[in-house]
């Protein structure tokens, strides 16, 4: 939905927060947005938009509060296990092998970085399971909006429940200590963290082989998924990937231009 036909005050609301933190809460979802404010302001004990820009007003501390309340960012080490089953199996060899060793990947909205961090794992064991192959190595760009996952990322530094999902054997071979527990430095060494607003700045360094985006669009209106999707694909190698969240569905123009690799996982290939 456009500015003009929202409620006015959380116009006024978001302009706000958009000049003094430069966040574009035009192109979330109404409904979301809502919500995520809700539970601001029912925190600090206020009723409406308007009293609210007051509170930020007063404490310039509720606009880190504000935002991360707005920008979800829950996450996991193998996130949607089947998902990496399928980039393991088919996705991460086949790129290796046409890209010889050098694959780049961008992995936007990484959040805390464990995202990231499962796709540098598993390039490691593709390697050490096909011990001819071409040398050279993987790398991947990590970013997100919020900086203070991105400072988490950077540290590779978790609690143990963030590896529920990861197979034990991998825990075991690339994970230190027990709480918290510590990635290993050749894990930590092929991802590179940098902040960056979907909504205000083209990918950071393309073009890319692989583009995991997973579980960020989902916030946005439709036209600037549209927009979102347009640019990961005018990103990507031709032969390159693109990989959304399991809730996501690509719209817009793009659908004609990616093959379908696996519907349920949302795996998409550009020709
Ligand atoms: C739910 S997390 C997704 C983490 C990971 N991709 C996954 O699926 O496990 C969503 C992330 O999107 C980020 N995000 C939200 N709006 C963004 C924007 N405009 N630009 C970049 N990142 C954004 C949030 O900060 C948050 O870290």
């Amino acid at each position: 939905m456009k500015p003009r036909e929202r409620d006015p005050d959380l116009v006024a609301l978001l302009e706000k927060i958009s000049e003094v933190r430069g966040f574009c809460g035009n192109s979330y979802k109404e409904g979301c947005l809502r919500r995520r404010i809700a539970v601001r302001m029912r925190a600090r004990g206020v009723h409406t938009y308007e009293q609210y820009a007051q509170v930020l007003d007063g404490d310039a501390d509720e606009y880190d509060r504000l935002l991360d309340t707005i920008t979800i960012n829950v996450t996991k080490f193998f996130r949607n296990r089947e998902t990496w089953q399928r980039l393991e199996a088919e996705v991460l060899p086949d790129l290796w092998t046409t890209r010889e060793g050098r694959v780049r990947c961008w992995s936007a909205g990484c959040a805390s970085g464990e995202e990231p961090y499962t796709l540098a794992i598993l390039f490691l064991e593709l390697v050490r399971a096909l011990p001819h192959a071409p040398r050279g190595g993987a790398s991947i760009d990590a970013t997100d909006l919020d900086r203070t996952s991105l400072a988490h990322a950077a540290e590779g530094v978790y609690r143990p429940a963030a590896f529920d999902e990861m197979p034990a054997a991998l825990v075991s071979r690339y994970v230190r200590g027990d709480d918290p527990r510590h990635l290993a430095p050749e894990v930590k060494e092929m991802v590179r963290f940098h902040q960056h607003d979907l909504l205000r700045s083209p990918p950071p360094h393309p073009p890319y082989d692989l583009v995991m985006c997973r579980n960020v669009v989902i916030y946005f209106d439709r036209p600037t998924q549209e927009q979102l999707f347009r640019r990961f694909v005018d990103a990507l190698h031709h032969g390159g990937y693109l990989v959304l969240g399991k809730v996501e569905t690509l719209v817009g123009e793009v659908r004609q231009e990616l093959e379908l690799v696996d519907a349920r996982e949302r795996i998409y290939r550009r020709p």
